[in-house]
């Protein structure tokens, strides 16, 4: 059983404040998918969510920020190529792709596909425990809509077998996997794990993409804890887009790209690691 709660300790945002204020453009996808107008309900729906999330769950920055609210998968370059597929095959014969989101926290890129028209039963959700995605069936109020969605939870940066890995026979065979926003919570030795145990997951010319902060000189950040409850905390690493890159290669990826997308926040300019976003897809050959 994984310890999810905040330790101040390891890397956690559970001490800083509370957000004043969830500006209205934040909830631009919770109204769109929801279809709740009130937005004075959603931001109490929004603020409930947090606080829970802040009391039981680890605090990443994306939590404490409420970066989660928005989805990210819809911004990398292979989306529209990726809905396109599930729509030719919806009018082909074709079997259907399928899809999952690997570190899926609360849900939202699942429910950005599934807004987009992926069929829920061809999307499938993971991550280390199943904390923010109960969480997401409240903040977003969709449990029917979902039902289809398989679910496994379990430490995707080990090999399979490893104690505490995920289970991941229910949610095969996969065309995509999606990870966002994940890379840059491991160290190195589980970011290599992780990367081993997604292409063993694709099918032959499956292909993995997302995004994460990476930094213009690889190497370790600061104390973080990736896997919580395994073991413990952890020296997070992150790649530049050359590292990845060539680790991508080494583990036997294909057609690989990683580009860097810029500054992660262009107003930390005294922070001597130089933080970027960085965009990387691959394909199993
Ligand atoms: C920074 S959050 C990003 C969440 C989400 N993908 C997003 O874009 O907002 C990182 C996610 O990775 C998950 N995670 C951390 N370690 C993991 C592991 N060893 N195996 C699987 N998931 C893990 C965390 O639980 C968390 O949900």
């Amino acid at each position: 059983m994984h310890d999810t709660r905040p330790n101040q300790e390891h890397y956690s945002f559970a001490n800083a404040p509370v957000p004043d204020e969830i500006p209205d453009a934040s909830l631009a996808f919770l109204k769109a998918y929801t279809g709740e107008q009130n937005l004075n309900a959603l931001k109490e729906r929004v603020f409930d969510i947090w606080r829970e999330s802040r009391e039981r769950l680890h605090v990443y920055k994306c939590v404490q920020t409420l970066m989660f609210l928005e989805p990210r998968i819809t911004k990398h370059s292979l989306y529209p190529t990726i809905l396109q597929s599930f729509q030719q095959a919806q009018k082909s014969n074709l079997p259907p792709p399928r899809i999952l989101d690997a570190g899926c926290a609360y849900g939202t890129d699942v429910r950005a596909l599934i807004h987009h028209g992926v069929p829920a039963s061809q999307i499938a959700a993971s991550d280390l425990h199943d904390g923010y995605w109960k969480l997401g069936q409240r903040l977003y109020n969709d449990s029917e809509r979902i039902h289809a969605v398989k679910t496994t939870f379990g430490d995707m940066a080990v090999p399979a077998g490893a104690v505490g890995a995920v289970e991941a026979s229910s949610i095969e065979p996969l065309t995509y996997i999606a990870a966002s926003a994940v890379l840059h919570v491991f160290s190195a030795a589980q970011c290599e794990a992780f990367l081993r145990r997604i292409l063993s997951l694709l099918e032959f010319k499956g292909i993995f993409l997302g995004t994460c902060v990476g930094a213009l000189q690889e190497g370790e950040w600061r104390r973080g804890r990736a896997n919580e409850g395994n073991a413990g905390s952890v020296v997070r690493y992150l790649h530049s887009a050359k590292s990845l890159k060539a680790l991508m290669e080494q583990i036997g990826f294909v057609d690989v790209k990683v580009e860097s997308h810029g500054p992660e926040d262009p107003t930390a300019s005294d922070d001597p690691v130089k933080k970027i976003w960085i965009e990387f897809q691959g394909k199993k050959p």
